[in-house]
């Protein structure tokens, strides 16, 4: 027969294998979510203002409030500044989704970036990279300059852009001007 103490160990070498499967399998789970959004084909379009379909402007429009307004809580400036006419607009797309989005001042030298964005809930899988890399692409031999937020400095500097001038603020967050040479 078994002793008290003895079902206790049993229970007790359960849970723990419990907790062990359940780790393996949040791990696994992160893995797997994340090759599968980097694994969806990307559907970019480089457009200016005029040739943005409705869709495409509300898309934008709503993908920008969510990750600066709602996201980032960034009120001090208007999200809708005025200026999108201005800009040309990099969107892209896996699927009917708009997963993520910049803005280039295109008739600048150098080439302004602004309103870098990667959905809020697809953040930190490799995305932006994708998106950067496509912004590079897009620019060619041509010099580009951004407002970065600071805290992304590192990040920057590895896709092989630079500080080009003290921080400043802007919208309340501590930004840099940075340049690809
Ligand atoms: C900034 C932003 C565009 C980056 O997009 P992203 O998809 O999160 O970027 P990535 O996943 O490609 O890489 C960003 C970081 O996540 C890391 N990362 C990439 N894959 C990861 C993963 N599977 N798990 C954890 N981290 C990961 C990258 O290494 C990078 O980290 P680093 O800063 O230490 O180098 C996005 O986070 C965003 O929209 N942020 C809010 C708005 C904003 O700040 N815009 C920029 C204004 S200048």
């Amino acid at each position: 027969m078994r002793t008290l103490d003895s079902h206790l160990e049993a229970l007790l070498g359960l849970t723990l294998a419990s907790v062990d499967c359940f780790a393996v399998l949040v791990v696994v789970g992160s893995w797997l979510n994340y090759g599968e959004v980097m694994t969806r084909p990307f559907d970019f379009r480089f457009k200016s203002f005029e040739e943005l379909s409705k869709s495409e402007l509300y898309d934008a429009l709503w993908l920008r409030d969510r990750v600066f307004v709602v996201g980032q809580k960034i009120t001090a400036l208007s999200e809708i500044d005025g200026e999108d006419p201005d800009w040309h607009h990099l969107l892209a797309y896996q699927g009917s989704d708009l997963v993520g989005y910049a803005r280039l001042k295109w008739d600048h030298d150098p080439v302004k970036i602004g309103r870098i964005a990667i959905d809020t809930t697809l953040q930190k899988q490799g995305l932006g990279t994708v998106l950067m890399h496509e912004i590079h692409r897009v620019l060619g031999a041509r010099h580009g300059f951004m407002h970065a937020q600071a805290y992304l400095r590192g990040w920057y500097e590895q896709l092989g852009w630079r500080v080009c001038g003290p921080p400043f603020d802007e919208a309340d967050i501590e930004h840099l001007p940075m340049e690809r040479p």
